[in-house]
């Protein structure tokens, strides 16, 4: 059985538990409801704090064992002074959980008395202990020393009612985050394009509207890009398309279209065996959408949303897309596969254009592990970004920052789009390793004509990042707290 972990808040007069956790800035002793706290232990703070060569620096703990109380521990927190921004109270939850799970303790009393705890600040925090306790570990026989015993962690914080409130909008969100990381993790013998569109129908439970078109329609809408790349697989596409209507009946929705490659060998232009497994993650973009249109419907957004998820399977076989060939996208564009492994431009051709003529957005935003180029240039740290609007891409930079998934804009230019031009098609899927990741963002913008729009190259970060405080995973969930946040900024209300 997974260990569950439960988060409840309370007053903090109420604070007991055989541990209890409370914090002290550094260079100074606990305060506030902590004072308190500490006072009923009978120790000397400047003797205790000496003693232990404890200092409140960030990540320093004071542990104190066979109180009458109980376990007190007492965590640095660093300097005091200063505007904390939200998301370092997401990382401080993550770094808690972390303190919590060596501790092994079951039953946790927090105490957060201090200026800046406010609702939305506590629900950073206990959005970072969420987060931090995921793991994916279905697929695993369990251990003898696995910790069986369920967490049970009490904040004892000054508002519980308001601190409920704000807690459970930020856990839809993180629900969206999970679900992304789930998706990403599943192997793609579990997860096919068929299971994915399952997995997305599943939404409706939550008032989402999710249609699943089938290779027959898709072939009927002219989508000869996105059909070619599943054509070499026994099993076939999927268009997801899943819509929120949480704003005023009438008004143009929000954009979001993930690339959804369920496994990507490259096909015939098969990629070197080193590192291919990862490719179970390619539908990294997908997980996002469908992880954000939860988190919309999970808080019920006052905004209305749709979410577009091209699903397929890259594999080489005897009925696979060759080298040379030419195909016809829905746009009418037609495209020289140069390269069957430059095959998330061609599910995108496709499902961006669709999603524009459909839906008239007011913008629109896909995300995709495209290239392994931006991972070249930004590593696993930045998410490329790319926009044709200088509005939509000043709001992304802004929520990444404030949601701690951080984007770096690339260029586009008539001088780039020059680069995809085909001898004998319109345009030709790949181009060569100069500017490989603008090249295939100048192919995207090939397909959206005028709307406001912005494309994320989530390749670096997606997944295969280094652990972080909110993260112990391979796979990350990023864009999902992103969107949300650029949505909840900009467009409600
Ligand atoms: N899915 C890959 C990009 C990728 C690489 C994502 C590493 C995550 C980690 C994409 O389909 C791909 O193969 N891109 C090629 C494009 C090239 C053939 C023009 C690449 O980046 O090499
Ligand atoms: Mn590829
Ligand atoms: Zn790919």
């Amino acid at each position: 059985m997974p260990q569950k972990l439960s988060i409840q808040t309370a007053a903090f007069a109420a604070a007991s538990a055989p541990l209890t956790i409370i914090y002290a800035a550094e260079g100074e002793a606990p305060a506030g409801a902590g004072a308190a706290i500490w006072s009923a232990t009978g120790l000397d703070w400047q003797a205790a704090s000496a003693s232990a060569a404890f200092k409140g620096k960030q990540g320093q703990a004071l542990d104190i064992i066979g109180q009458g109380a109980g376990r007190l521990i007492v965590l640095g927190k660093g300097k005091s002074e200063g505007d904390v921004p939200l998301n370092a109270w997401t990382d401080r939850g993550g770094s808690l959980l972390a303190k919590i799970a060596a501790a092994r303790a079951e039953s946790v009393a927090v105490v957060i008395d201090e200026a800046g705890a406010t609702p939305a600040a506590i629900a950073e925090l206990a959005a970072g202990l969420r987060l931090r306790h995921y793991k994916f570990d279905k697929y695993k026989t369990a251990r003898p020393d696995d910790p069986a015993a369920d967490i049970a962690i009490t904040l004892h914080v000054a508002d519980p009612a308001a601190t409920d409130t704000a807690i459970a909008d930020r856990d839809a969100v993180v629900e969206g985050t999970l679900l992304a990381r789930n998706l990403i993790n599943e192997p793609a013998n579990v997860l096919g394009p068929v299971e994915f569109a399952a997995k997305a129908a599943e939404l409706s439970d939550l008032g989402v509207d999710v249609e699943i078109l089938e290779p027959a329609q898709l072939e009927k809408l002219g989508m000869g890009s996105l059909l070619c790349v599943a054509q070499g697989s026994e099993r076939p596409a999927r268009l997801v398309v899943m819509q929120w209507r949480g704003g005023d009946v009438g008004d143009a929705p929000l954009a979001f279209v993930g690339k959804g490659v369920v496994f990507d060998t490259g096909g015939i232009s098969i990629k070197p065996a080193a590192n291919m497994e990862e490719m179970k993650g390619d539908m990294g973009g997908a997980a996002a959408v469908t992880g954000l249109m939860r988190a919309l419907a999970g808080r019920k957004a006052p905004v209305n949303a749709v979410g577009v998820i091209g699903l397929v399977e890259n594999m080489p076989s005897g009925n696979a897309v060759r080298p040379g060939d030419i195909v016809k996208a829905m746009s009418g564009t037609t495209i020289e596969v140069i390269n069957t492994d430059a095959e998330g431009r061609l599910v995108l051709a496709d499902a961006l254009w669709y999603t524009q003529d459909r839906f008239k957005p007011r913008f629109m935003i896909n995300l995709a592990t495209l290239t392994g180029a931006i991972i070249v240039a930004l590593g696993h740290e930045h998410a490329g970004l790319f926009s044709n609007n200088d509005e939509l891409a000043i709001r992304l930079l802004n929520a990444g920052i404030t949601a701690n998934e951080k984007l770096w804009r690339m260029p586009l230019s008539p001088a780039y789009d020059k680069l995809i031009e085909s001898k004998f098609a319109d345009i030709r899927n790949s181009v060569g390793r100069p500017a490989g990741s603008i090249t295939a963002a100048q192919f995207l913008q090939r397909f959206v004509n005028n709307v406001p729009w912005a494309h994320l190259d989530i390749a670096g970060t997606a997944f295969g990042a280094a652990a972080t405080e909110t993260n112990a995973s391979w796979s990350a969930g990023f864009g999902v707290a992103l969107l949300d946040r650029l949505v909840r900024d900009y467009y409600e209300g």
